[in-house]
């Protein structure tokens, strides 16, 4: 196993379950000390925290809500404190929306936009200024294809996808001139706590699987490889983009 990743200092967020869980593993496999963070699934973060610990990896867990700056900020501060910088952000934590557009309460927007953008804003320029200041960073933003294309019932969730697509690029062009990459990847459908109830019968996962040319749902560890690469060195003149990883659905539509 490579060790791409030896004694750097990660934030994962979002990392008590699925595509953050599977990313923080293994960045940890490949050398990474980790700070992992979310809002609740307490006892779905101290399970990766223990899978990280057990990969000999140090490994600090913190409950964070995305959606406040206070949080954001101390889970940013506690990360220096204990391992001195933060060299590397992952932006994962996010929530899904089942509502269609004309039912959708301010209360509703509110809270996708707010976990899905501004939690990345908030974490984005937390740890940017030291990020300059050491000439030295990588940024990956989860995205979604839904932030390429629409799909029924998810209007709002596209609408903050999109946004954070484009953030990714404007942050990127911020930071002309350092040795800094921000970029995003887009997953497609992948099996975790936020897609479980849409693949809840054959039927339904039939009619995923149809419009995947690789012909299957996909799963976390399909998705942790892409962040790993665009958090490597050797994807050090990719910046700005975001990398689509979805078995090719985004190809069918
Ligand atoms: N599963 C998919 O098909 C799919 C497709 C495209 C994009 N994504 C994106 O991948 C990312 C990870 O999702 P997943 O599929 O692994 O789902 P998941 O439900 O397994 O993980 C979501 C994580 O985000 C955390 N989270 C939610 N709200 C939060 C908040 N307010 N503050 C802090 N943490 C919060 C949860 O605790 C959890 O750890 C999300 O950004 C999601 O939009 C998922």
């Amino acid at each position: 196993m490579s060790q791409r990743f030896h004694n750097k200092v990660a934030i994962v967020t979002g990392a008590s379950s699925g595509i953050g869980k599977a990313t923080a593993i293994s960045l940890a496999r490949e050398g990474a000390r980790l700070m992992i963070c979310a809002d609740r699934n307490v006892d779905g973060l101290e399970e990766t925290r223990q899978a990280v610990a057990d990969l000999g990896a140090e490994c600090l867990a913190m409950r964070v809500d995305v959606r406040s700056q206070e949080a954001v900020e101390g889970c940013v501060d506690a990360a220096r404190e204990r391992f001195g910088a933060v060299d590397i952000l992952v932006n994962n934590a996010g929530t899904g929306q089942y509502m269609p557009f004309a039912k959708m309460s301010n209360d509703e927007y509110d809270r996708v936009m707010d976990i899905n953008l501004r939690g990345t804003f908030f974490f984005c320029r937390a740890v940017l200024p030291a990020m300059m200041e050491r000439n030295y960073g990588k940024i990956v933003n989860v995205t979604s294809v839904m932030g390429e294309i629409a799909a029924q019932g998810q209007s709002i969730y596209n609408a903050s996808k999109g946004a954070a697509k484009l953030l990714t690029q404007g942050i990127a062009v911020d930071v002309t001139g350092y040795n800094i990459n921000v970029n995003a990847v887009a997953p497609g459908m992948v099996v975790t706590n936020l897609t479980q109830r849409m693949f809840s019968n054959e039927a339904a996962e039939k009619f995923f699987t149809d419009r995947i040319p690789k012909r299957r749902i996909g799963q976390p560890e399909d998705i942790s490889p892409a962040i790993l690469f665009l958090c490597s060195d050797e994807a050090s003149y990719i910046h700005g983009t975001t990398l689509v990883v979805d078995g090719g659905m985004i190809c069918t539509r």
